[in-house]
């Protein structure tokens, strides 16, 4: 009998090794830079390693069985009638059971633990709309930026808010993702671990601009943090180009337009150095706040959201660093 056993014990190691190999060879998961990402990454390697020895053990009985109890040619007979065998039933009822309970509970900790912060923690707010991601600075007296920015190794609140339709908010390094609905405030709370600058993305298909509604989160250092908050309030009391070219960094211009004169380069919307020149200070104003108004060659209304919740003066800073950076007078 323990002689019989041994195929497919060979079996069974066989499948269990190239499953391990293929789960932890390849590196199937971005960077992980939150505390709470730490917590999810084990469920998820937990449940993997459960994954891995139910399929050995069930690819070991089927190829066993496909090889050994194979009818012989020209064999039409019809097999030995069988009545189960209730041990093993109970057996294979049980074992399951226990490990899909077992994967609920740590996940429900990891739910409840990933929920926690600490009294006092920052509070940011942030609103997703049709197609942008705006956050608030409560300390920062309203300034509003498109780009997160956030200190690293702090835990932080963010408070989400949708005037139109359901969004998600979501930073692949960071595991969590959380809904934004409108009518309800809803919550995500991280620790980032690791400064860089990560992808947020919208992972609820809300429109026609669903994918384009991506940003990113700066994470920088304690002293860094200081710095660009000290920038900040001083941006917002200076005024002028200086502001102009902040508010079109802070808002995440650059995500969809190329400028030169900013360094940005992106490509969802039209090419700011080419369709720039020869606008009015008017006109360069429409576009942001009724983008719908004037639409360039080749792009389709609906993309851009209105910017007009922007304070009046950050509009005309930014109207006159568009202005100066087309090669018109600033005004
Ligand atoms: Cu917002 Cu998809």
């Amino acid at each position: 009998m323990r002689r019989k056993l041994i195929p497919l014990l060979v079996i069974m190691i066989l499948s269990a090794g190239a499953a391990f190999a293929l789960a932890f060879a390849i590196e199937w998961l971005p960077e992980q830079a939150s505390v709470q990402g730490k917590r999810i990454d084990q469920v998820i390697w937990l449940t993997v390693v459960i994954c891995v020895v139910v399929f050995a053990i069930v690819a070991a009985a089927s190829v066993y069985a496909v090889v050994k109890f194979r009818a012989k040619p020209g064999d039409e007979e019809d097999g030995p009638p069988l009545h189960g065998h209730t041990g093993l039933e109970i057996t294979w009822t049980a074992i399951p059971t226990a490990l899909v309970t077992l994967i609920a509970v740590w996940s429900g900790i990891v739910v409840v633990q990933n929920d926690r912060l600490p009294e006092g923690s920052r509070v940011i707010l942030v609103e997703a709309r049709q197609f942008a991601w705006g956050f608030e600075y409560p300390e920062l007296g309203g300034i509003r930026t498109g780009e997160l920015f956030l200190p690293v190794n702090q835990p932080v609140e963010l408070r989400m808010t949708s005037p139109d339709v359901i969004h998600a908010f979501w930073v692949p390094e960071w595991r969590q993702k959380q809904d934004v609905v409108p009518g309800i405030t809803t919550f995500y709370r991280i620790t980032p671990t690791k400064e860089g600058i990560f992808p947020i993305v919208c992972t609820e298909l809300c429109g026609l601009g669903h994918s384009v509604m991506r940003n990113q989160v700066n994470v920088m250092s304690e002293e860094a943090f200081e710095g660009w908050l000290a920038e900040q309030r001083a941006g917002v009391d200076a005024g002028g180009t200086d502001l102009g070219l902040r508010v079109f960094a802070n808002q995440g211009c650059a995500g969809c337009h190329a400028l030169a004169e900013a360094g940005a380069s992106g490509a969802g919307g039209p090419d700011l150095d080419s369709v720039l020149p020869g606008q009015s200070a008017e006109q360069i104003r429409e576009s942001i706040m009724t983008p719908d108004a004037t639409i360039s060659e080749g792009f389709s209304s609906g993309f851009m959201p209105s910017y007009s919740q922007l304070p009046d003066e950050q509009v005309e800073a930014l109207v006159g660093f568009l202005l100066g950076a087309a090669g018109g007078s600033s005004g």
